[in-house]
Order: structure tokens, then C-alpha cells, then sequence
């Protein structure tokens, strides 16, 4: 059989495989958190859909359903994939890893543990799905010091901004671990470079010297050329000695 041959049975396969899917509702059999799961979906079902309203794993949260936050984060056969990005029925045959996995009974994961001793959330809308990168950050080897961590958690936003404690706990439980820390690169210090918090702090407030300030703006009439405010002035004039234009003035005032 040449290679065009099987080229074409492959095709053949997957078109096959495409013919039984669709429009309407297929089964899949998923393997999630290492449980076997039967489901059945519309092809155009996120996978982020399908955990939270089928099969009620509702720890990865949905953000923006837009692939922008990163708080559906979940690994897909190992990788960490935003799953309101990706269709359910993309994921057949593989294994789905949720952040329900992660505690082992009463026993949270070290990394649970590192974001509840560095306090690293607030509101905890985004903790999920950091949980799930920060743990897949060392294993990547994407953990060797802070700049690193930031760049590779950067789809990972967090609306509390809690990011340096994030930075903490990925640190504690990298150094506790380990692994993949490459001690030739110098870890930057906490804080360092561009943060949230410090480009928000705000700059000292310094009195002005007397003779520096600026002299207060003129009222608006002061401003107007002499004829002006001369004819301006007349009118008021006016307006004071006749009574009825004062009145009709006033009436007219009180009906706007
Ligand atoms: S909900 Fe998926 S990236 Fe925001
Ligand atoms: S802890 Fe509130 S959004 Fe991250």
C-alpha cells in the first residue's frame, strides 16, 4: 500500500468520522480527572459548557468566554488548554484534568496550600484557573525566576491583582520542589521591574515654592473686551430699574 493509499484511507477515515457527528446531539466518551465519562453534545458545546453544566464540575469558572482571562484553564491530555476555547468534541479519547483533581481528599495540592499561605487571591474568581497553570509552570520548566512566571502565567488575569503573591506561591512551591530551578539565573526580587501595585502608588506631593504659583484664571467677564462687558453692564442696569422685564425674566426661569 503506498503512502498515497494511506493518506487517502485516513482521509476516508476522518471523513467518516465526521459524517456521524452532527448537527445534532453526539456521544462522546471522555476521560475526566481519570473517570470515564459518556456524554452526550452538540458539536458546537465548549468544553468549558460541558464540565460545568453536564457533568458539574463547577470549580473552572467562566470569565470571559473569550479566551482572554484564563480562568477556565484546564490540561488536556497533560497541556494547558483554555477550555472555553476549546469544543468538547475535540477532546474525545483524551484525558481532562480539572482543578477538582487537585486536593486529594481532606489534602490540598502544595500549590493550594502556597496560594492560601501567601494570600494570593482576593475575590478567588480567577484562582482556579492560575491554580491549574502554576502547577503546570514548573513542569514546564517555565518557573526559573520571576520574569519567567510572569511571562508564562500572562494568560492568566486576575482582577484583584494579587499577582505578586501569585509569584510567591509558584516560588515556594518550585524552590520545595526543586525542580527544573536553574540557580544560575538570579530570581529577581519581589516587587521588582513593572508591578501593579507600585505603578499605582502615587508620587510624593511637594509644595509649590509661593512666588511659582500660578496667578487664579479671571472671571469669564473680566475677559471680554471693554465694549462687551460695558454693554453687559448696561443691561443689568436695565434689567434692575424695570421691573417687568425682571419679572418676565423670573417667570421664565422658574417654568424652564
Ligand atoms: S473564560 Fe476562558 S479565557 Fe476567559
Ligand atoms: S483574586 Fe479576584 S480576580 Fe483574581
Amino acid at each position: 500500500m503506498s503512502v498515497k493509499d494511506y493518506a487517502n484511507a485516513g482521509t476516508a477515515r476522518m471523513a467518516a468520522r465526521l459524517a456521524m457527528r452532527g448537527p445534532g446531539t453526539v456521544n462522546l466518551e471522555l476521560s475526566v480527572n481519570g473517570t470515564a465519562q459518556l456524554v452526550s453534545v452538540e458539536p458546537r458545546v465548549s468544553l468549558l459548557d460541558l464540565l460545568r453544566e453536564q457533568l458539574d464540575l463547577t470549580g473552572t469558572t467562566k470569565g470571559c468566554d473569550h479566551g482572554t482571562c484564563g480562568a477556565c484553564t484546564v490540561w488536556v491530555d497533560g497541556r494547558r488548554v483554555l477550555s472555553c476555547l476549546t469544543l468538547a468534541i475535540t477532546c474525545e479519547d483524551r484525558g481532562i484534568t480539572t482543578t477538582e483533581s487537585l486536593a486529594k481528599g481532606a489534602a490540598v495540592h502544595p500549590m493550594q496550600q502556597a496560594f492560601i499561605t501567601h494570600d494570593a487571591f482576593q475575590c478567588g474568581y480567577c484562582t482556579p484557573g492560575q491554580i491549574m497553570s502554576a502547577v503546570a509552570l514548573p513542569d514546564e520548566g517555565h518557573a526559573s525566576n520571576d520574569a519567567e512566571i510572569r511571562e508564562w502565567m500572562r494568560g492568566n488575569i486576575c482582577r484583584c491583582a494579587v499577582y505578586p503573591n501569585i509569584r510567591a506561591a509558584i516560588r515556594q512551591v518550585r524552590d520545595a520542589a526543586g525542580a527544573h530551578h536553574n540557580a544560575a539565573v538570579k530570581p529577581l526580587e519581589p516587587n521588582a521591574g513593572f508591578d501593579l501595585g507600585q505603578r499605582l502608588r502615587p508620587a510624593p506631593v511637594t509644595r509649590l515654592p509661593r512666588a511659582t504659583v500660578a496667578p487664579r484664571r479671571r472671571c469669564r467677564t473680566a475677559r471680554r473686551p471693554r465694549r462687551l462687558r460695558r454693554s453687559a453692564r448696561r443691561t443689568a442696569a436695565s434689567c434692575r430699574t424695570e421691573p417687568g422685564i425682571e419679572r418676565s425674566r423670573t417667570t421664565t426661569s422658574g417654568n424652564t
